[in-house]
């Protein structure tokens, strides 16, 4: 039987709701918005539009993965991020609202426009960082480094869909490992994996059954990538050059005591829109 835009969207809220999904209202919507490639107010004032059988078909198979328990974006296959547009998939985690942060500071950090910074991120994933820095300073230069070739080859598709031209590189490699010829970087960012192996059973679903446990769990304090990179960065920056770490709600103390002043200046650690300490600053001396 074909059910019109309204009913669809009735139906599916049902399931998502009985499945325990939450706002299931806006979650169908938004599914079915991305099956018909309409936006939102097309679905309200065509409410009484019939569906294809092919469109009702395609909108109950998401429908039923989103009540399983898949991420609406890994399901829509896309996720907007600082105001562009990233494919995303199980190979990488969905880029945060609190990760926008990192691109502002570093914005910040490499604020004249006419220059030419050489920028280095650790731990790719969708591109996302890298992707919209260089969208904002297309004349700098990023190397973009994933130890997961799928997670690379992810955000080099991802580069390309935002017209990234030669501006940026993107490595398969565990760290600074591949870097044989030093390079010498203005900027070195990265959202590291930072939640401790101990909490990972205590994930939401959604996180722990779909999203790449390699993209979240570093060690048995999740600190193990960060203190690696406080470590190794300073041999990739210019004196003056700043680190730039997304870390995890209650870790700004731990790394705080990492910091050897001998190395590095804490310029500052920003708090994310809830008040938590997000982003840290830090400037080789
Ligand atoms: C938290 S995700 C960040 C992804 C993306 N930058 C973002 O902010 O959405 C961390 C990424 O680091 C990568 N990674 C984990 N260990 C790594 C290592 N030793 N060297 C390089 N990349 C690593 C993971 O594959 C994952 O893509």
């Amino acid at each position: 039987m074909s059910l019109s835009i309204a009913e669809a969207i009735l139906e599916a809220t049902r399931a998502l709701q009985s499945a325990g999904i939450s706002e299931p209202r806006r979650q169908a919507s938004s599914l079915l918005a991305n099956v018909l490639k309409v936006d939102q107010t097309f679905l309200i004032t065509r409410a009484e539009t019939k569906l294809t059988p092919r469109e009702l078909d395609s909108f109950r198979q998401g429908v039923g993965r989103r009540a399983r328990g898949e991420p609406l974006q890994y399901i829509k296959g896309f996720q907007e991020f600082f105001g562009l547009d990233f494919e995303v998939n199980q190979n990488a985690l969905i880029p945060r609202p609190e990760t926008e942060l990192l691109v502002e500071t570093a914005l910040g950090l490499v604020a004249d426009a006419s220059a030419s910074p050489f920028i280095c991120e650790i731990g790719a994933g969708t591109g996302c960082i890298s992707i919209s820095l260089l969208h904002k300073r297309p004349r700098a230069r990023a190397v973009a480094v994933d130890i997961s070739p799928s997670a690379a080859r992810l955000a080099s598709r991802n580069a390309a869909r935002n017209e990234i031209g030669k501006g940026m590189s993107i490595m398969v490699a565990d760290c600074f490992a591949a870097f044989h010829v030093r390079p010498v970087f203005d900027l070195i960012v990265s959202n590291p994996p930072y939640i401790a192996d101990r909490d990972w059973e205590g994930l939401q679903r959604e996180v722990r059954e779909y999203e790449p446990r390699l993209a979240l769990t570093s060690g048995s304090d999740g600190l193990a990538m960060i203190r690696r990179l406080i470590l190794e960065a300073p041999a990739f920056l210019l004196k003056g050059g700043h680190l730039l770490l997304e870390i995890g709600y209650d870790q700004g103390v731990a790394v705080e005591q990492m910091i050897d002043p001998r190395v590095w200046k804490l310029v500052a650690i920003h708090n994310d829109l809830r008040g938590i300490p997000r982003t840290v600053v830090l400037r080789k001396q």
